[in-house]
């Protein structure tokens, strides 16, 4: 259990971090490109939404191969994005209005072009070799080349995770895209490296890192063959033996002690194919000195097919989400560790396509749903731009050509060369695309209803550099902030009111206990959360059908405080007996102590 008695207040915890995906926030010179001018600009729409934290996706120096996830200099900032003055700049007025900065440190790879890695490929004698991961070709019975093992590369779509280099003949491990190539996290001058990095920007005035795949640094060293388990693929998913390797805890635990522990921080570690609670622990547990909390993946790989790479669909219900649920914040309370809450980020589609209906009818009902989870749930909150308007996907009828993200790129050119003129095959891809790829979440913010929806004032031809997508004149900022009509309100006010009142009631919402609700229901996800002195209910429809809900005799409700269906702070209806809910409708009670 839990230690009592012991203050478990952190800043970090009732903070509210908003994540800006640079390239598509807010274009200031008309390039077509958002710049970091653009994210200073809109620091007082944010702090009226109520964001505390702002954590800005790379804006490195990178060759844009995978959007800035390709570093090719950590202490220079993208010309595309602005100088370090630009940053300056940003951290100054941000600190004005008592608000903080989260950098994301993609250390796990570098780009290709990164002077280390030229160094690393120039000979095999340079003092960098070691920097990265190189390994001898293996040869079959024919005498074929073949890599090193059977890793299949994550953005590649099932590749060979190992790039053969002409020159010094060997392969380099590159788990993500060729020109990502791996760093060798078992060489202390490369760790001594990385901290230096992290020193230069806690000095500079950033409060804190989202560590970019932090549980890939450390590989299983004979580099073993993975379990054939994708039948259909040559090159199988090696996450077994790259995914908390055996000196990940060593190596977090000595970013702490030389690096975090003198500064007062936030940290958050993206970390994919964990599910083991041990390792979760070992991790964010309060004792533990790694990090404050990390991204769990398991909401959003509630529609991936086990077994298969992300691109596919699985179907998935209420009863899903309130499992997983369930376990993580059961997990957090029981075994003092902390959590961050997701939806929605720059890999993944729009949480009101994916988890609720984006149709005119419900996008907005179904985004304050989400929301109403999102506010009312223990951990960090996280809101990725443009959340907090009911963004939707992209549209269907869009051609592939306008999808940007190399994993699409890659994905869409494999499907085409596995599939020529299989018009059934293709459409089936272009389906999985148009709900799965992180194309959806990368498209331009929707400021106003102006030209390119207020992103980008261009002169001459040039368009954003992603379009924009076409329901802009109805779902954007302008409309959603300042358009104030009485007994109505819109998903970015109401995520502000959630926002305020989540922060009003921190001992509940994000201090307090949990625990899910009724029977378990396709539909129906329900939970309570409570403190000594006050406890609320969540009841969330997540179905698009009308839903009669028996309320549990001891949940207590005294007041309906909130609702997706109307602006009212107190709803009519029943508390007590059966409930009937509308398509995707969600309510917060107030409930009896005790
Ligand atoms: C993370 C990033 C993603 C990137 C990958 C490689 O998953 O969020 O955008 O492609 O790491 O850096
Ligand atoms: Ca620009």
């Amino acid at each position: 259990m839990a230690p009592t008695g012991v203050d478990k207040h952190r800043w970090w915890k009732d903070a509210v971090v908003y994540q800006v995906y640079p390239a598509s926030f807010l274009d200031t010179n008309g390039d077509g490109w958002g710049d970091v001018p653009g994210i200073t600009a809109k620091l007082d729409y944010l702090k009226d939404l109520g964001v505390d934290i702002i954590w800005v996706s790379p804006i490195y120096k990178s060759p844009q191969i995978d959007m800035g996830y390709d570093i090719s200099d950590y202490k220079d900032i993208d010309p595309a994005y602005g100088s370090l003055e630009d940053v300056d700049e940003l951290i100054k007025e941000l600190k004005k209005r008592d608000m903080k900065l989260m950098m994301d440190l993609v250390v796990n790879h570098t780009s290709d072009q990164h002077s280390w890695f030229l160094e690393s490929r120039s000979s095999k004698d340079n003092p960098k070799r070691d920097w990265y991961i190189w390994k001898p070709a293996k040869y079959d019975a024919d005498g074929n080349r073949e890599p090193p093992n059977n890793w299949a590369m994550i953005l590649g779509e099932a590749n060979s995770a190992w790039t053969w280099d002409e020159k010094t003949q060997e392969y380099y491990l590159s788990l993500f895209t060729s020109e990502q190539p791996d760093l060798n996290w078992e060489n202390p001058e490369l760790r001594a490296a990385v901290h230096d990095v992290m020193r230069f920007w806690l000095e500079r005035g950033c409060s804190g890192f989202r560590m970019d795949v932090i549980n890939l640094i450390s590989k299983v060293q004979d580099f073993p063959d993975a379990e054939v388990t994708v039948k259909s693929h040559k090159y199988q998913p090696g996450d077994k033996y790259y995914a908390n390797g055996p000196r990940l805890h060593e190596f977090l635990k000595e970013i702490n002690k030389k690096v975090l522990s003198q500064y007062d921080t936030i940290t958050v570690g993206e970390m994919p194919f964990v599910r083991d609670e041990d390792e979760i622990i070992r991790i964010v547990g309060s004792e533990e000195q790694e990090l404050n909390m990390i991204f769990s993946f398991d909401i959003v790989d509630i529609d991936n097919a086990p077994g298969d790479f992300k691109l596919a669909l699985h179907p998935w219900d209420a009863r899903d989400l309130r499992r997983i649920v369930t376990r993580l914040q059961r997990l957090m309370i029981d075994r003092d560790g902390w959590n961050s809450l997701f939806v929605e980020n720059h890999d993944q589609p729009r949480s009101v396509s994916r988890f609720c209906d984006d149709s005119d009818e419900w996008r907005d009902t179904g985004a304050k749903l989400l929301c109403l989870m999102q506010t009312t749930l223990g951990g960090t909150v996280y809101v990725y731009q443009g959340e907090e308007l009911g963004m939707r996907n992209i549209p269907p009828e869009w051609d592939p050509r306008e999808y940007k993200d190399v994993e699409t790129i890659n994905y869409w050119k494999k499907m085409n060369a596995k599939h020529p003129n299989d018009k059934e095959k293709l459409n089936e891809a272009r389906k999985i695309m148009q709900k799965k790829a992180r194309d959806n979440a990368r498209t331009p913010m929707q400021w106003s209803a102006e030209p390119n929806a207020g992103f980008c004032n261009l002169a001459g031809e040039r368009g954003p550099w992603m379009r924009v997508i076409d329901d802009y004149k109805t779902v954007n900022a302008a409309a959603q902030v300042y358009n104030i009509v009485v007994g109505q309100m819109s998903v970015w006010q109401f995520w502000q009111r959630a926002l305020r009142h989540r922060k009003q009631h921190k001992d509940v919402f994000v201090y307090g206990d949990f625990a899910p609700v009724g029977d378990e229901s396709p539909s129906v996800f329900a939970y309570k959360r409570w403190s000594e002195h006050e406890a609320f209910v969540s009841v969330l429809n997540f179905s698009g059908e009308e839903i009669e809900w028996d309320i549990p005799a001891d949940v207590g409700v005294e007041r309906w405080v909130a609702g997706n269906y109307t602006a009212d702070e107190d709803v009519d209806k029943p508390k007590e007996g059966k409930l009937t809910l509308g398509p995707w409708e969600g309510l917060l009670g107030q409930c009896r102590v005790g």
